[in-house]
C-alpha cells in the first residue's frame, strides 16, 4: 500500500529555542492520520536527538536527517554518517536535494553511493530529483529526471527500490512561490511512475511514493495532493510555520490505493 507522506525540511533554519518551540506548536496541533499517513520532519542534525525524544509517542511521526555521509565512517572532518543516524534511531535521510547538488557539488555518482550506504544500513532515502527551470524551457524534464533516476537508482534491487521514497522538486519552484501547476506535477509524477514500472514491475512502482516539493502550501496541497500520482509534499519555507505544516499534514488524501 502505498504512503501518502507529508515532509517538512527545515533546512538551515531556527536556533535550539526556536526549534523546540516549532515542536511544541506542532505537537498542540490536530493532525487526523490514517493508517497510511506519515509525517516525516526534516531536522538540523544537532536538534535530532531532541525532535525524536519530543515526538517518541506520536504514531506514524518520523524524524529525518537533511544528509548524510557517502562514507561508512573515519577521517571526513564535518561529516555525519548512516551509522551515527541509525545509532539514535534515525530511520530516513533527504539525500540529493538540490541544493545539496548545486552548492556542494553532489552528482549522481555521489547520489547513488549514498543512497546505497543508506540501504546497506536499513535507512530509508527520501530521493530528491528534478529539473531547473531553462531544461524545463527547453522541455527537456524528463530526458533529464529520467537521467537523474537511471543513474541514481536503477541499479537497486526491486526490494531495494522499494524503501525509497522518491521527491520530484522542480528546482524553479523551491522557495520561488512559483508552484508546478497540478498537471505539470501530475505529468511527471506518472513519467517517474512509468520509469519504475519499465525498469522493475507495475507493481514495484505502484508502491512507491512520489513526492511534490516546491512552493507547497497549506493553500495549494489539497489540490497538488489530489493528482493520482502525487502522494504527498517535501515542504521547505511552509513547514516553519506550525499552522501551515499541520494544515498541509492534514490535506494528504485518505484514498487508500
Ligand atoms: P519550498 O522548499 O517549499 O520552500 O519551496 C522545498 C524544498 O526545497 O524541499
Amino acid at each position: 500500500m502505498r504512503k501518502k507522506i507529508a515532509v517538512a525540511n527545515w533546512k538551515m533554519n531556527l536556533t535550539f529555542k526556536e526549534a523546540e518551540k516549532l515542536i511544541d506548536e506542532l505537537l498542540s496541533s490536530e493532525h487526523s492520520f490514517n493508517e497510511n499517513q506519515l509525517a516525516i520532519f526534516g531536522i538540523p542534525f544537532p536538534y535530532l536527538c531532541r525532535a525524536q525524544e519530543k515526538f517518541s509517542d506520536k504514531k506514524n511521526v518520523f524524524v529525518s536527517a537533511q544528509n548524510c555521509s557517502n562514507k561508512l565512517k573515519g577521517a571526513y572532518t564535518g561529516e555525519v554518517s548512516v551509522e551515527m543516524l541509525k545509532s539514535i534511531n534515525i530511520q530516513f535521510v533527504i539525500i540529493g536535494h538540490s541544493e545539496r547538488r548545486e552548492y556542494y557539488n553532489e552528482g549522481n555518482e555521489m547520489i547513488k553511493e549514498k543512497v546505497d550506504i543508506c540501504l546497506l544500513n536499513e535507512m530509508n532515502p527520501i530521493f530528491c530529483c528534478g529539473e531547473s527551470l531553462h531544461i524545463r524551457e527547453a522541455n527537456q524534464q524528463n530526458e533529464y529526471v529520467g537521467n537523474q533516476l537511471k543513474e541514481s537508482l536503477f541499479h537497486l534491487s526491486a526490494i531495494q527500490i522499494s524503501k525509497v521514497i522518491i521527491a520530484y522538486e522542480p528546482i524553479w519552484a523551491i522557495g520561488t512561490g512559483k508552484t508546478a501547476s497540478t498537471e505539470q506535477a501530475q505529468e511527471m509524477h506518472s513519467f517517474i511512475r512509468n520509469s519504475i514500472a519499465e525498469n522493475y514491475s507495475k507493481q514495484v512502482a505502484e508502491n512507491i511514493s512520489i513526492l511534490y516539493g516546491g512552493s507547497v502550501k497549506s493553500s495549494n496541497a489539497k489540490e497538488l495532493f489530489s493528482q493520482e500520482d502525487v502522494d504527498g509534499g517535501l515542504v521547505g519555507g511552509a513547514s516553519l510555520i506550525a499552522e501551515e505544516f499541520s494544515a498541509i499534514i492534514n490535506s494528504l488524501p485518505k484514498t487508500i490505493y
